[in-house]
């Protein structure tokens, strides 16, 4: 007998998190394919964790590829592919079944790259698929009572893309959005260090290093790493000491990005949000809320409280599990 079954899919940048209905969240994995080189069409040879393994360290014959870039689709096949696989694992206990799923897509995501998702999903054999705007699903991940007339600002920071959004009754009332978020911390350290000690690392090193000693404000017990990259002088490996204090004055800039979009988030709102936003505080979601003190530097150069989601990487799937539970669309 075929039966269907209910899945809730954050196509991320950097992570694809899958839910099943009845379940709750199945696959945390990353964004990631490996593909032969040659072949029409290329053939996958790993997924998710698997093909993030193999990043620069493939042969010429396999290439791990990122086929979201920004927080959308860039190679539809590639993400075709990669939805099949994550849905196929999602659902390997009830193999004959034909998944509905409903997928998180950016908030400015155009009519182009919206069918684009769709027509991926369709293609990984999902029998029905629907889109809910990444904000609005982070927003309820997080806890906060969408249906209500009150005025919820929810600000997620994922790998591609930061948005900012203002919910009430159920919808996005005004949003913005840049491409500025996590990926962005991680080259603005690349180029740092490269500028600062004539040293180049690598986007990954720069993430570890973002995620061990990053801040956004000084904080207590502040840390030092030793990392090794190439010398830029004479291509050689090199030892250095880095600082949070480096890493806070490299996010600086990226920083003052996102903040700048908040508060022009922030001016287009009616004056009624406006105030239920200054008593609810501002929630961050995604994986950037987890950048240590980004909460106060937000509050501080705004004077409005800050929150940081329970589990910030989860909020969108989650957001899509209880639509999916509660059987809306
Ligand atoms: N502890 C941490 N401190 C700082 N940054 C972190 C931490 N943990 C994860 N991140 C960052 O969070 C980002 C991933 O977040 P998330 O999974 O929400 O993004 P995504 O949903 O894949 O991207 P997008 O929503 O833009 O498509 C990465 O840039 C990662 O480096
Ligand atoms: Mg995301």
């Amino acid at each position: 007998m075929l039966f269907a079954q209910d899945i809730g899919i954050d196509l991320g940048t950097a992570n694809t998190r899958v839910y099943l209905k009845g379940k709750g969240i199945v696959i945390r994995e990353p964004s990631v394919v490996a593909v032969t080189a040659k072949g029409n069409p290329p053939e996958v040879v790993a997924i998710g964790n698997a093909a993030k393994e193999m990043i620069g360290r493939t042969p010429g014959s396999v290439t791990a590829v990122k086929p979201l870039k920004d927080g959308v689709i860039a190679d539809i096949e590639i993400t075709s592919d990669m939805l099949k696989e994550f849905i196929k694992m999602a659902i390997r206990r009830s193999p004959f079944s034909r998944a509905r799923v409903l997928i998180s897509v950016p908030s400015g995501i155009t009519e182009v790259e919206r069918k684009a998702v769709h027509d991926a999903a369709r293609n990984a054999g999902a029998k029905y698929a629907a889109l809910i705007s990444e904000p609005l699903a982070a927003a309820m991940g997080a806890g906060i009572n969408i249906s209500d007339a009150v005025g919820n600002m929810v600000v997620n920071i994922g790998s591609g893309t930061t948005e900012i959004a203002v919910i009430s009754y159920r919808d996005i009332v005004t949003s913005k959005s840049i491409r500025t978020a996590g990926d962005s911390f991680d080259e603005a350290v690349v180029e740092y260090i490269s500028k600062k000690h004539s040293v180049l690392i690598g986007e990954r090193t720069a993430e570890e290093i973002k995620i061990k000693i990053g801040s956004a404000l000084p904080y207590d017990g502040e840390g030092a790493m030793d990392i090794r990259g190439r010398s830029l002088i004479d291509g050689l490996p090199k030892d250095i000491e880095i600082t949070s204090e480096d890493i806070r004055e490299a996010l600086y800039d990226s920083l003052s990005q996102i903040l700048e979009t908040i508060r022009s988030a922030l001016e287009i709102t009616p004056p009624e949000l406006l105030a239920d936003i200054v008593d609810n505080g501002i929630m961050l979601t995604g994986g950037g809320a987890l950048l240590r003190g980004i909460d106060r530097f937000i509050s501080e150069e705004t004077k409005i409280p800050v929150h940081i989601a329970g589990e910030p990487l989860d909020c969108t799937v989650l957001g899509t599990g209880m639509c999916l539970e509660r059987g809306r669309r």
